[in-house]
């Protein structure tokens, strides 16, 4: 990945800007390019009320009922649909030069645009390393990592759009999409889903409802994401592997086999993860590397215990 995109500074915004779709990414992205000053023409959704609801805050857009309207309202046209449906809508609509069309998806290049190139448009993509959830905080969009993928001059409109945004836009080689999209997804959605079992955990542990639990991993979270922010890795590594602390992991295995042993293989697994970063930790503590050597051990033979694979 390189952040070597540039920018003249008069480069022009294409506007106005048609979306086609009003979930999370359109929401956000609306939102975001009309508090810019970003005119949107047009919005399109599935079902006419979300594309009504989404166009009613966006001054100066109108709800489309069908996407081929929406589509030749656009002079940019943001396919912001989920990933599977991209291709055939895109098939599905007439094209023609002068136009350009992008979409948001993370995994896949502008192969999903293949029917619009043919026809003469311009393609491009412009995915967000960020989650919408249904928030749309223009701020959120400050400091994300835009991957661009289009050819001149598109690619500069779309890197002057990543910035009237506040956003880092950045060049991704199409075929490390998939891998780029997977880190995304671990980090955004494997957080979720982990804080998903800790709550469990710690629900089963205390009797606190999953929100009250939630609250209460928060605090740990953010502490957790101050850490990485402020110290960066390996030494935000903290608990006890970090510390080769045997003992404690122990008592969690047992704790896990007994309690919730569906989970005991994630949690060594998460372990094996940490390994190199405490390893990396303790480069200058020979007493803790070996002591990591034998928490190695001890991980490898849980792993390969009946207790884990069943
Ligand atoms: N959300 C994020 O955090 C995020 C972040 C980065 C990139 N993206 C990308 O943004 C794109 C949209 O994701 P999203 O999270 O905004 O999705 P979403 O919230 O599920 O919204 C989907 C939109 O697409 C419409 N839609 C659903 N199925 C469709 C189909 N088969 N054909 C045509 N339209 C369909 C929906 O219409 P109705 O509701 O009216 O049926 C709705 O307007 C995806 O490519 C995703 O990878 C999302």
């Amino acid at each position: 990945m390189t952040t070597g995109l540039s920018l003249s500074p008069n480069q022009r915004v294409r506007q106005p800007v048609s979306l086609l779709g009003a979930g999370g990414a359109a929401t956000a992205l609306g939102v975001a390019l009309t508090t810019a000053g970003i005119a949107i023409s047009s919005v399109w959704s599935r079902r006419f009320d979300r594309a009504q609801a989404l166009a009613a805050r966006l001054p100066g857009a109108t709800a489309s009922a069908d996407p081929q309207t929406a589509a030749e309202r656009g002079a940019l046209v943001v396919l912001a649909i989920p990933d599977s449906a991209i291709a055939p809508l895109c098939a599905r609509l007439n094209w023609h030069p002068g136009q350009a069309v992008i979409h948001l998806a993370g995994a896949y290049g502008r192969e999903l645009l293949a029917p619009a190139a043919y026809a003469g448009a311009e393609t491009g993509t412009f995915h967000p390393l960020q989650t919408f959830a249904g928030h749309d905080d223009p701020a959120a969009w400050r400091g994300v990592a835009v991957a661009i993928e289009a050819d001149p001059p598109l690619a500069a409109e779309l890197v002057a759009l990543a910035r009237c945004l506040g956003a880092e836009p950045i060049q991704l080689a199409p075929a490390q999409r998939p891998l780029y999209h997977a880190a995304a997804a671990l980090s955004a959605n494997g957080l979720v889903a982990l804080v998903g079992v800790a709550a469990n955990l710690l629900s089963r542990a205390t009797g606190l409802e999953r929100a009250a639990a939630v609250q209460h991993l928060l605090p740990l979270l953010r502490g957790v994401l101050a850490n990485l922010e402020q110290l960066g890795l390996p030494r935000a590594a903290t608990g006890p592997v970090a510390r080769a602390d045997q003992q404690t992991l122990e008592r969690h295995r047992a704790a896990l086999a007994h309690e919730a042993p569906e989970w005991l293989a994630l949690y060594c697994a998460l372990l094996r993860a940490m390994l190199p970063l405490a390893r990396e930790r303790a480069a200058d503590d020979p007493e803790r590397v070996v002591a990591l050597d034998a928490l190695a051990s001890w991980l490898a033979d849980v792993q390969s215990s009946g207790e884990v694979s069943s």
